[in-house]
């Protein structure tokens, strides 16, 4: 790190915090970062990923390619499944179900189950690597919270895959057979872990579908599953885009779909199901309330509306988008946070410095923009730090609205993007009705040093996910999962398992 007085924009990095904008004329120290770049050397990536069927490689017609947002640079090409390659899938699934599978005794399986985690655990900066070179997440989240969580979900359901029996006594139950999952791409491979890991332990084969701008790291993963020597076709992985993940839910012989992803999406698999016996758990968009209280430990607070809305991007399902502040305590809190979004570092993802990365893709770009214009033209006011963005990629600068309506667009619907609403509320029973004024319940967070508090609210709000004191904390153990149109059923835990098995 060098002090520097700065006076123009720096040359060698296209950002500084809480500077000026390079017009020559500010006169303010600050603290200038050297880069820190994560190393790439150490991946190894092929140019082309063909599909992964009956535990080898299989070529396709189209192939698509995948971008680092970044850079706009082309990374590798990935293969587009057609309906024939999901049958393919789907027909190796069912004979590895029939033949290998649910012959596998629930120790062995265990046994790979936690072979595929050792390995990831081995690869763990490769992956953390290519998820943010796809992606565009900073490479000190893709390594602190994306793979360690991915490979713990592997551990945690190897341990359960010989004890169903003790997780639901005096109960009947069997697998599933061939489970179809479909996955978005604002955290790949650990969306891959939540639904594959549990599959596994209970005995299902696996037809996965990754996002379309994030094929790489479930093909790693494919790698990690040959290395493991995990039998032909127990997991089978593709990518494509919707057409193929339409194939998959509407394959007869899938069993059960696994979907997470936005709600519109979800609507649509839901009503090509309905009808049939097929299984169903539907993990959709969210518009969490993060409440702060008056009482709250504000500094702390602070920290984790950051978290809850900067995290990622936010590109995060359970994201904390919608801020209520006790009136009492507004300004201060826009103030203090004001002047943490000005040391909030915005660019290179693979720099270890950085707190917000890219965008995921021009299209989300696009839907960010439009929705913050809408608040704009709305009459709400918009916050952003002074910083400048890199001339290629896709970024979006940290932002919050002030003087939000409970009607207005940008309080309502997901932005998915680094964009925060500010509301405020009186007692905490109008924070309580606020907060459940939406059509989502995914997530919320309360912020408050009274316990009592805490207990009342957690039982009144109509959210899977209750945090409190804190926020975006995920453990394999505990469930999560939404309510109203955030979807049904949990991933994660005791309940996570249920999901994967016949009563
Ligand atoms: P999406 O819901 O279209 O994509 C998620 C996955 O579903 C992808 O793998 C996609 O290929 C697949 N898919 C698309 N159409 C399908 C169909 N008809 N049948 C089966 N699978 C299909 O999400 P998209 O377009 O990438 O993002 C749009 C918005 O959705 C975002 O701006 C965000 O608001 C929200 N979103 C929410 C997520 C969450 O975790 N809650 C994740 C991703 C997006
Ligand atoms: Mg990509």
């Amino acid at each position: 790190m060098t002090f520097r007085e700065k006076t123009s924009a720096p040359a060698d990095r296209s950002i500084t915090s809480g500077g000026s904008r390079g017009n020559g004329t500010a006169k303010k120290a600050v603290w200038e970062y050297a880069p820190s770049a994560e190393s790439t050397e150490h991946i190894q990536l092929r140019d082309r990923y063909d599909l992964f069927i009956n535990g080898k490689w299989v070529k396709t017609r189209k192939y698509f390619p995948t971008i680092n947002p970044a850079t706009e640079e082309k990374i590798a090409e990935a293969a587009w499944a057609s309906k024939v390659d999901v049958n393919r899938a789907v027909l190796a699934a069912e004979k590895a179900y029939n033949n290998v599978w649910s012959k596998t005794s629930p120790k062995e399986r265990a046994k790979y189950i936690f072979r595929i985690a050792r390995i990831m655990q081995e690869k763990a900066r490769e992956f953390a690597v290519i998820e943010t070179m796809d992606g565009g997440k900073p490479i000190k989240e893709s390594k602190s919270v994306d793979v360690p969580l991915a490979l713990a979900h592997f551990f945690y359901y190897a341990g359960w895959a010989d004890k169903l029996k003790y997780a639901f006594p005096n109960q009947q139950f069997s697998s599933i057979g061939v489970v179809g999952q479909i996955i978005p791409w604002n955290f790949p491979l650990l969306m891959a872990a939540w639904k594959i890991a549990p599959a596994l332990a209970c005995g299902n084969t696996v037809v996965i579908k990754s996002a379309e701008t994030t094929p790489l790291t479930l093909y790693k993963l494919a790698e990690v599953f040959q290395e493991a020597g995990l039998p032909d076709g127990v997991v089978n992985i593709l990518s494509g885009a919707g057409d193929t993940g339409a194939a998959i839910v509407n394959h007869p012989k899938v069993k059960k779909i696994a979907f997470t992803g936005s709600t519109e999406v979800g609507k649509l698999i839901m009503r090509s199901v309905a009808g049939t016996s097929k299984k169903l758990t539907m993990e959709l968009g969210g518009k969490a309330a993060n409440i702060i209280m008056e009482d709250a430990p504000i500094d702390q607070a602070i920290e984790g509306i950051i978290n809850g809305i900067y995290f990622n991007q936010g590109h995060v399902c359970c994201a904390g988008s919608r801020l209520f502040v006790q009136e009492s305590i507004k300004q201060i809190v826009v103030k203090k946070l004001k002047h943490r979004l000005k040391s909030l570092r915005v660019g290179d993802p693979l720099d270890k410095n950085t707190d917000v990365g890219a965008i995921n893709s021009k299209m989300q770009l696009k839907k960010i923009t439009e929705l913050v214009n809408s608040g704009v033209d709305e009459g709400c006011t918009l916050y952003q730090p002074e910083c400048r963005l890199p001339d290629k990629g896709f970024w979006f600068k940290p932002s919050f609205f002030t003087n939000v309506a409970q009607s207005n667009r940008i309080a309502q619907e997901e932005i998915f993007g680094p964009v925060l609403s500010v509301l405020t509320f009186r007692t905490p029973k109008e924070a309580i009705e606020k907060a459940n004024n939406t059509q989502y319940g995914l997530s919320a967070g309360i912020w408050t040093d009274k316990g009592s508090k805490i207990f009342k609210m957690v039982g009144a709000i109509k959210a899977g996910v209750v945090w409190s004191n804190t926020y975006n904390k995920f453990n394999p153990a505990s469930p999560f999962g939404g309510y109203k149109e955030s979807g049904f059923g949990r991933e994660g835990g005791l309940q996570g398992l249920k999901e994967y098995l016949n009563f």
